[in-house]
C-alpha cells in the first residue's frame, strides 16, 4: 500500500530579477484594495471643482489600468498612456472582461499627443516620480496643462519627504486571490540626496500552483519635500493648486500643504 505523506510539500522557489510592471496581474493586485476610493474620490473632484460635467477623462502612466477599468466602468470616456507595453496588453484584456472600452496610447507622459481635450486627468501614486528630473517633470506638467479644457482638473498623487521625516523604511503588506497570493516588500535602497533620487527596492513573493517565485525589482524615483513641490508646480503657468488632500481621499477632509505632509493629493486647475 502507497503511504501517503500528509506534510504539505515545501514550495520551492525561484528568484530573479524583474521589471514588476511587466507583471501586471500581480504588481496591481497590491493595490486593488484602494481602487474604489481613489475613484470614487476623483468623482468627487469632479463635482465639487470643474465647472461642467467631466466624461472625457485622461490617466498617466495607467500601468495595468486598475483605475482605467474602474472609471471606464462608472460610464467615463477613459484614455490611459504608459508606456508599458505587457501593462497595456493586461489593461486591454481585462477591459474586455468586464465589457468597458477605453482608448489606452502607448506614449511618454512628459511628451504625448491627443486630439481633443480632457475634461479631467490624473496621475496616481508616485507615477510621476519616476520623472527623474525636472526637465521631465515640467514637461509633463505642461503637456497634462496643454491638454485640458479650460476649468479642467489634474489630480495628481504622490508621496513627498516631511522636513522631520525619515527616508529609510520598509513596507510590508500581502494579498491573497483564488489563483495565487503574494507578499510585497518595499523598502528604500539608496538615497542620492544630491540628485533627489532614491532606489526602492521592490520584492514580491508569489505563491502560484504550489511553487514560489521571488521576484525583485529596483525602482528610482524622484524625490520630492513640500518647498520643492511648491517651487516646481510655480513654474506651471497653466495650472492652480485649488486644493490638497491626502492619501485617506476624503472630499471632506482637506489639507494643507506644510511641512509635515507626507502623502499629497493635488487638485489642480487649468486656468480659464
Ligand atoms: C506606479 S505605476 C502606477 C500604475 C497605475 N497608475 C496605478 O495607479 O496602478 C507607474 C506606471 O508609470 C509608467 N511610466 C513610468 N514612466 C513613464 C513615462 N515616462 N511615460 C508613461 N508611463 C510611464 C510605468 O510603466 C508604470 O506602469
Amino acid at each position: 500500500m502507497k503511504s501517503i505523506n500528509s506534510t504539505k510539500p515545501a514550495a520551492k522557489t525561484n528568484s530573479e530579477s524583474i521589471h514588476w510592471y511587466d507583471h501586471p496581474e500581480w504588481y496591481e493586485a497590491g493595490f486593488l484594495k484602494e481602487t474604489p476610493s481613489e475613484a470614487r474620490f476623483l468623482e468627487d473632484v469632479f463635482r465639487k471643482f470643474v465647472p461642467f460635467p467631466v466624461e472625457r477623462v485622461l490617466e498617466a502612466g495607467c500601468g495595468s489600468g486598475r483605475l482605467v477599468r474602474e472609471m471606464a466602468r462608472r460610464g467615463y470616456a477613459v484614455t490611459g498612456m504608459d508606456l508599458n507595453q505587457p501593462a497595456l496588453d493586461f489593461c486591454e484584456k481585462t477591459l474586455k472582461q468586464i465589457g468597458c472600452r477605453a482608448v489606452l496610447s502607448k506614449q511618454d507622459m512628459t511628451d504625448f499627443q491627443f486630439d481633443q481635450p480632457f475634461d479631467a486627468a490624473f496621475n496616481a501614486i508616485n507615477t510621476f516620480r519616476h520623472l527623474e528630473t525636472e526637465t521631465a517633470a515640467l514637461s509633463h506638467l505642461k503637456c497634462v496643462a496643454k491638454h485640458l479644457r479650460p476649468g479642467g482638473v489634474f489630480v495628481l498623487s504622490l508621496h513627498i519627504v516631511p522636513h522631520d521625516g525619515e527616508l529609510w523604511g520598509t513596507e510590508r503588506w500581502s494579498v491573497k486571490t483564488p489563483e495565487f497570493s503574494i507578499r510585497y516588500a518595499l523598502s528604500v535602497e539608496q538615497v542620492d540626496e544630491a540628485k533627489r533620487i532614491e532606489t526602492l527596492k521592490m520584492t514580491m513573493k508569489v505563491l502560484i500552483d504550489g511553487q514560489e517565485k521571488k521576484l525583485t525589482d529596483h525602482l528610482r524615483l524622484r524625490l520630492y519635500d513640500v518647498e520643492q513641490l511648491k517651487a516646481l508646480l510655480a513654474k506651471v503657468k497653466g495650472l492652480e493648486l485649488v486644493r490638497t488632500y491626502d492619501f485617506w481621499f476624503d472630499i471632506n477632509d482637506p489639507c494643507r500643504l506644510s511641512k509635515k505632509s507626507c502623502d499629497v493629493v493635488l487638485v489642480l486647475q487649468k486656468k480659464a
